[in-house]
């Protein structure tokens, strides 16, 4: 990292954060779990969750239980950065924890509403962020508004230059890089190993797009139709079309394809033998 010597530890400044009572959820969980980093952000980078699980409101601190552990791993691996490198914060700050408080809680429409009001998009402002990774579906429809779903907008980075753009009127001066959760990695039976490919996959592109090696074309969002007509993977279909000519003629009975959120086809199985 780079220290820059404006930025300054940011939970002096958030005494009044940890003392917020703005919504019944802070009668259910042990405290509010504010943002953690420098700001503004000496890398650019701002990393968005959803909300702290049980172990952050325990602890205080966002993303420091399992999904946090694995979050570290991403960043190091794909941007070569240490979670002290990057601001860390959610969405929504409070997490109900105690007698009766579900495993599966997720922040309802209101409690997104005043605590982004309250505190995210102050944050913003002062992170000033260039890169804003948003982890999660919560977080990324944030952003994108409520259509978005998280295996459509993985990875693809959005320019959010207009003060406003997404109807709230805040700082606005980043490209997003949307992903899925690494949460979703640890839970998903099976199917893991792919999730986290795909976070992969969004987080390198985070790391391009900080590093200046990859720019979004200006007033024009790539979105998933747009990649799926790329020339690369026009050959891939290309490919499999040839492929499944040949299949049927030597009595191929099953194909089955694996594809990347922007539509980009990266596995191909074939089976001449039932039930395989
Ligand atoms: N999941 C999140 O989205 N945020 C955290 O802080 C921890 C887990």
């Amino acid at each position: 990292m780079n220290p820059n010597l404006s930025s300054v530890p940011v939970h002096s400044l958030w005494d009044s954060h940890r003392s917020c009572t703005a919504c019944e959820l802070r009668g259910l969980c042990q405290g509010p779990v504010p943002g953690e980093g420098l700001v503004p952000s000496p890398t650019g980078l701002m990393l968005v969750g959803e909300a702290p699980g049980k172990n952050e409101d325990r602890g205080g601190r966002p993303f420091i239980g399992a999904a946090g552990r694995e979050l570290e791993v991403y960043l190091w691996h794909d941007l070569g950065l240490r979670r002290e490198d990057v601001f860390i914060t959610n969405i929504v700050t409070c997490r109900p924890s105690g007698e009766g408080a579900k495993e599966d809680w997720k922040p309802k429409a209101t409690h997104i509403d005043i605590c982004t009001g309250l505190w995210l998009e102050p944050t913003l402002w002062m992170v000033r962020p260039r890169v804003v990774l948003a982890v999660g579906a919560v977080s990324a429809a944030y952003f994108l508004g409520s259509g978005t779903t998280i295996g459509e907008v993985n990875g693809i980075p959005h320019e959010m230059k207009k003060v406003g753009d997404g109807g709230r009127g805040g700082y606005r001066d980043f490209t997003l890089v949307p992903s899925f959760h690494p949460a979703a990695a640890l839970r998903s039976k099976g199917g893991a190993g792919l999730t986290m490919r795909y976070i992969h996959e969004a987080f390198a592109v985070a790391g391009r797009v900080l590093n200046g090696a990859y720019r979004v074309p200006r007033d024009e969002h790539p979105s998933p139709t747009y990649l799926r007509l790329n020339q690369a993977n026009q050959e891939s279909i290309k490919l499999m079309v040839d492929i499944t000519e040949t299949a049927r003629s030597r009595g191929v009975i099953a194909l089955d394809t694996e594809t990347l959120p922007n539509g980009e086809v990266w596995c191909l199985s074939i089976s001449s033998i039932e039930g395989r």
